[in-house]
């Protein structure tokens, strides 16, 4: 089966994937309407389908059949939450959208199906693009809006553009999974009803956002982590967005998603063409694990653009001395973080410009002089001596008023003439649509990272935007939204082409520009600023709902928790860590020799297991992390690593057993220990999966228990 067909005489488009159908038609009213999502299907059973649409008949107030749409538009008999919004010369709504052909193409890693459509008036083409993959579960789906007036003839306004709209098929009843949170609280997994009417989930800080992240799974509410139907859409976006879900009283739900938020409009003009950032769309039948699977194999295959790298485990001084760098103590700390096997060194806010706290020097990216005295030469240096690699933290979207930069180009921040610019963190927003902040930008990091031979750069984003004009784009100057984030996309592009070896994290005052857009062009994230192991735990949950651990940063940091001051042992806090990109953020100057030792044991034990925990498929098992014993188990060819947790101890007993998941029934698994090697008791994967590994002995030391375990198949 090709995993694009089509049937031309019935305007029918099939995208199979390994395990699912995504098709679409062109019904005979004109419309493109989503024909079925689910289960592996073959054209010539998907055709048929065309005969059994049952779009429920309306009445002269509604007519329900909008929510099938691929990309609804405002207008015409659709009241719904429109995709696409488009106002034309003379005030004109109501676009009017007719097929104008498809095209099917043969990608380097898969397979591209382009819909073109024109408005039956105004020079708009409109091309819906759909890519599948050989091996990936997931629909990418993308919208390409073009002008094709001549020079000089007005422009469309667009009020909404989003990449498409997915219909969940009809169910009994549905539910929704999503992420809420905040700074230091982010990724909070919500799971509920899905109301009747229209929910949002949006985002106009201009980052990802903290209180939400661009994704929503859907399941008729009896779905559990293993079992059942799910269909989950997320945005690859990184700037403002918006993903509305409308469940019909008729029972249907579609779920629109697109970049920008409402209100932000785009004035396309004669030849320019307006092209979305991707949607993507996943289903499983195997439950939410199985989406969160399919989802990690795709973000490993076709997004992060160093799957393959075994990520490093890096010491970051922030919580230890937060801005207090120089060079002299960040060789102290750093000799003691490479004597615990730490492999990258990275020096976090303080070392540039007039940088000592957070009200002055953002802008001005060069090595404080009295901090660095020689430049950043001797610290880069003296860290490589040690046997690490090194890295810097950057903040390039950002200027503190008190700057060398702002008072030499005030213009360049986001703002409004006659307004006021409202500082945060007594900081302003340079704004990165514009060609020469872009410029500069991109000419010192790539300085920077020239001359210090840089390994890894942290990018930090610590605002949100407000105020948000473009004086010099009078007219059109909410293209900003859209243009800042392509600019902070475009430059990071630039500065990996010239420097293949530089890895970047992408942070945001902790989580807050987290996502598959972001994701495409950095190496992992900082998941959250709150660094408490127990919180940690929802967070990372939440996390891993569709982000993989390839990508998660994890640090131990001090304890009690700077932020939270919960004391919770140094073990605990390790194993927490281990389950994603394990570094060390601690004072270790604090650290007693007993917990040095223990950490050097743990980070040796952690590279043994690494590339199960950042390569493997993860399953979360047992119960929601801080409500009882949860656990998570990664399984990679032979390797199985499972941790798990059991932070209260709890009137009743722990669970005796933990039923794992994800193995070969018929092989044999044997426990090795993590830290000596030592092998152990061994039982068959049907054993373990269908009786458990034996957990209680392993948590039964009251408060803040938990086990990391290493099972390797032996035959
Ligand atoms: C916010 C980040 O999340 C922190 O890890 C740290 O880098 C600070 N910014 C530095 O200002």
């Amino acid at each position: 089966m090709t995993p694009i067909a089509a049937d031309p005489d019935r305007r029918v488009w099939s995208l199979s994937t390994p395990n699912t159908t995504y098709a679409m038609h062109v019904a005979p009213d004109g419309r493109l309407v989503q024909l079925y999502w689910g289960a592996r299907l073959s054209v010539d059973e998907v055709v048929p389908l065309t005969q059994q649409r049952t779009t429920a008949s309306g009445s002269s107030f509604h007519l329900p059949g909008d929510v099938e749409e691929q990309l609804p538009v405002d207008g015409g008999t659709r009241w719904g939450v429109p995709s696409l919004q488009v106002t034309f010369p003379g005030g004109v709504r109501s676009a009017e959208l007719e097929f104008a052909g498809d095209t099917v193409e043969a990608e380097e890693n898969g397979h591209r199906l382009d819909l073109a459509f024109t408005d039956g008036h105004f020079p708009l083409h409109v091309v819906l693009h759909y890519r599948v993959r050989e091996d990936s579960d997931v629909v990418e789906r993308w919208v390409t809006l073009k002008h094709l007036g001549a020079e000089g003839e007005e422009p469309f306004v667009i009020g909404r553009a989003d990449s498409g709209s997915w219909l969940a098929p009809e169910r009994a009843d549905y539910r929704y999974s999503a992420v809420t949170g905040a700074w230091a609280a982010e990724t909070q997994l919500v799971r509920e009803h899905m109301p009747f009417g229209e929910f949002t989930l949006a985002n106009r800080c201009g980052n990802t956002g903290h209180h939400a992240n661009p994704w929503l799974m859907l399941d008729d509410g009896t779905a559990t982590e293993e079992h059942g139907e799910v269909w989950g859409v997320a945005l690859a976006w990184s700037g403002t967005w918006r993903i509305t879900a409308q469940r019909r009283f008729e029972g249907r739900l579609a779920v629109t998603a697109g970049f920008g938020h409402d209100g932000v409009t785009w004035q396309l003009r004669p030849a320019e063409e307006l092209t979305t950032p991707p949607t993507l769309g996943v289903y499983t039948d195997g439950g939410f694990g199985a989406a969160s699977r399919a989802w990690h194999r795709h973000a490993r295959a076709y997004v992060l653009p160093h799957p393959e790298a075994v990520r490093p485990v890096l010491y970051n001084s922030w919580e230890a001395v937060w801005f207090d760098v120089n060079e002299q103590s960040q060789l102290e700390i750093a000799r003691k973080a490479a004597d615990l096997g730490v492999e990258l060194f990275v020096m976090d806010d303080g070392w540039f410009g007039k940088r000592t706290n957070d009200r002055a020097g953002l802008g001005d990216w060069w090595p404080n002089p009295d901090r660095f005295p020689n430049g950043l030469g001797p610290l880069a240096d003296g860290v490589r001596k040690l046997g690490m690699a090194f890295g810097l933290w950057v903040e390039p979207e950002m200027v503190n008023p008190d700057s060398d930069l702002y008072r030499a180009h005030p213009d360049w921040t986001i703002h409004f003439p006659h307004r006021r610019r409202d500082e945060l963190r007594q900081q302003l927003v340079l704004n990165f649509g514009r060609d020469d902040v872009r410029a500069w930008a991109h000419g010192w990091l790539d300085r920077l990272v020239a001359d210090h031979g840089i390994d890894f750069l942290k990018w930090d984003m610590n605002r949100a935007i407000s105020q948000g004009g473009w004086p010099e784009r009078a007219g059109d100057q909410d293209r900003l939204w859209i243009e800042h984030t392509r600019g902070v996309y475009e430059v990071i592009d630039r500065l990996r082409s010239t420097h293949p070896r530089l890895r970047i994290e992408s942070c945001s005052g902790g989580g807050g520009r987290v996502d598959y857009g972001i994701l495409a062009r950095t190496d992992e994230v900082w998941t959250s600023d709150n660094t408490d192991a127990y919180h940690r735990q929802s967070i990372q949950h939440g996390y891993s709902q569709l982000y993989p651990a390839a990508a998660m940063a994890a640090w131990v940091t001090d304890s009690p928790n700077p932020i939270t001051g919960r004391t919770v042992p140094l073990e605990y806090r390790f194993h927490v860590a281990m389950s994603g990109v394990l570094g060390i953020g601690g004072n270790l100057h604090e650290w007693s020799s007993e917990e040095l030792a223990q950490a050097r044991e743990w980070i040796a034990a952690y590279k043994r297991i690494r590339v199960a925990i950042q390569h493997g498929d993860q399953y979360r098992l047992g119960a929601e992390p801080g409500r009882g014993l949860s656990a998570v188990e990664y399984v990679h060819g032979d390797d199985v690593v499972v941790f798990v947790y059991h932070p209260h101890a709890t009137v009743s007993p722990a669970p005796g057993h933990l039923r794992l998941v994800g193995l070969d029934p018929d092989a044999s698994y044997q426990e090795v220990a993590l830290t000596t090697g030592e092998r152990g008791h061994t039982a068959t994967g049907r054993v373990l999966m269908a009786a458990g590994l034996p957990v209680r002995r392993r948590v039964a030391g009251g408060d803040w228990s938990s086990a990391a375990v290493r099972l390797q198949r032996i035959r």
